[in-house]
């Protein structure tokens, strides 16, 4: 017997659910790195116009399907196919955000396992056990297996409670944790010597590098990846939300909310890199470019906390509270898009399918730990950097081409009456018809060419 269909219970639940799916890793490692690498204000402008003109009327596209069939994304687009090839498009579409989400999950889990070792390092070292310290920073596959087994073993456990005891009721605990977190470390980074320089190359702007189509290209996929776009979890959100929610207005919210989370962790991460300087840190790599990827977060930053004594263990064992935390409200969106289908598609209980699909994707992490050099940066290019932005725009053509434009007006116009003499249905139609699939497709077209 399936389980029943959670809803959420509120909106500010819905919100802090989504806001949590949202603000990921994506958001406090990728978006700062990236606006460095890419001209700095110039890119924190491309990315805001991106978000707000290309992903909300996408993730709008999500909303609203999602709530109106109370479904998976593969039973969603059949369901709102009106012929036999639309519903079998409609149908691979759904099994390839399946495997999409499930494929993110499996590489997020690592990275967020390693937040999680980093987050139990300043705990040993506390307690001086300095040979536990030192494997828990240590870069061995038996300790990214037992701590990318043990989030997802956290994940599991929040998903299997379900919508409204699972997803909803840690969302409301964990996003306000995050949130104060955040402003202390913010305010307390921002006081240290040296992040002004920070700060300069975060927001003055390079408007030469605007023209650069590897800038817009990063824009575009960072925006997609940090709204949780094209793999059906923000349409199964959609499928739990009340139908008296205003659909236009939850949706901006949460985008705005992401891009703000966003904005905010350059204000940390970029200044913390230039007070690493002071402390005698470098920065830069070889080749001229600031240090981004995982030596950022693994080395220069905990080099900097272990640098401020006992100050620096607070500091850190607040950094990794807050990228762990962050990492899990994304996870478990990412599980609920193969757990809803598993158990709405083959009558299973929500707990078994939860542990069974979690062993599954800890089976496929385990493969990219044991072949790292190999399949992890492969994996993360291929479902972030075209996979995301191709179902977006599949998501965007089924809801404005496939669908009855009348069903949608239907849909939305039930947590808000008034929508058809709003300046929403005056653009997004047509907006999401024509402009969003031409400029995915431009986009997805110059990073393939390039
Ligand atoms: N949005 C999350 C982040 O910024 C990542 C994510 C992608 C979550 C896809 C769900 C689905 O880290």
């Amino acid at each position: 017997m399936p389980s029943h269909r959670g809803e959420f219970s509120s909106k500010a639940g819905f919100i802090l659910a989504a806001s949590g799916s949202a603000v990921g890793l994506g958001n406090i490692w990728g978006f700062p790195t990236n606006a460095a690498e890419n001209g700095g204000g110039a890119f924190v402008l491309m990315y805001f116009v991106l978000a707000f003109c290309l992903a909300y009327p996408a993730l709008m596209a999500e909303l609203i399907i999602g709530r109106h069939t109370k479904a998976n994304m593969v039973h969603a687009l059949q369901i709102i196919s009106p012929d036999r090839t639309s519903k079998s498009i409609g149908k691979l579409t759904g099994y390839y955000g399946i495997l999409v989400a499930s494929l993110i999950l499996s590489f997020y889990s690592i990275v967020a396992g390693w937040m999680l070792a980093y987050l139990v390092d300043p705990l040993a070292t506390l307690g001086g056990f300095n040979g536990l310290s030192d494997w828990l920073t240590s870069n061995s596959m038996a300790r990214n297996l037992l701590f990318t087994g043990l989030f997802l073993v956290l994940t599991c456990s929040v998903i299997a409670a379900g919508v409204e005891h699972g997803i909803e009721k840690w969302s409301c605990r964990l996003m306000p944790a995050l949130l104060v977190m955040f402003a202390g470390l913010i305010l307390y980074v921002l006081i240290q010597p040296g992040a002004i320089a920070g700060l300069k190359v975060y927001l003055i702007p390079d408007f030469s590098q605007l023209n650069d189509p590897k800038l817009i290209v990063s824009a575009l996929g960072q925006a997609f990846f940090s709204l949780s776009l094209g793999v059906g979890t923000m349409l199964i959100y959609g499928s739990y939300l009340r139908p008296e929610e205003n659909l236009p207005a939850v949706g901006a919210i949460v985008t705005l909310v992401d891009s703000s989370i966003a904005f905010l962790a350059g204000l940390l991460v970029l200044p913390a890199l230039f007070v690493a300087q002071q402390y005698g840190l470098t920065i830069y790599t070889e080749s001229g470019n600031l240090i981004a990827g995982p030596d950022l977060i693994f080395q220069t930053l905990p080099a900097l906390f272990a640098g401020m004594g006992m100050v620096g263990t607070l500091v850190a064992l607040v950094f990794f509270a807050l990228m762990s935390i962050a990492a899990l409200t994304s996870s478990i969106s990412m599980l609920e898009v193969p757990v809803s289908y598993t158990i709405e598609n083959h009558a299973t209980h929500r707990r078994a399918a939860t542990w069974l699909t979690g062993a599954a994707i800890f089976v496929v992490s385990s493969a990219i730990i044991v072949n790292f050099e190999a399949l992890f940066g492969l994996v993360v290019t291929l479902t972030t950097e075209y996979s995301q932005p191709l179902l977006g725009l599949l998501l965007c053509v089924f809801a404005t081409w496939v669908w009855h434009r009348d069903m949608i007006l239907e849909e939305i116009r039930s947590g808000h009456p008034e929508v058809e003499y709003s300046l929403f249905w005056k653009i997004w139609p047509s907006y999401a018809k024509y402009c969003c699939p031409l400029l995915i497709l431009l986009v997805l077209a110059q990073s393939l060419t390039s």
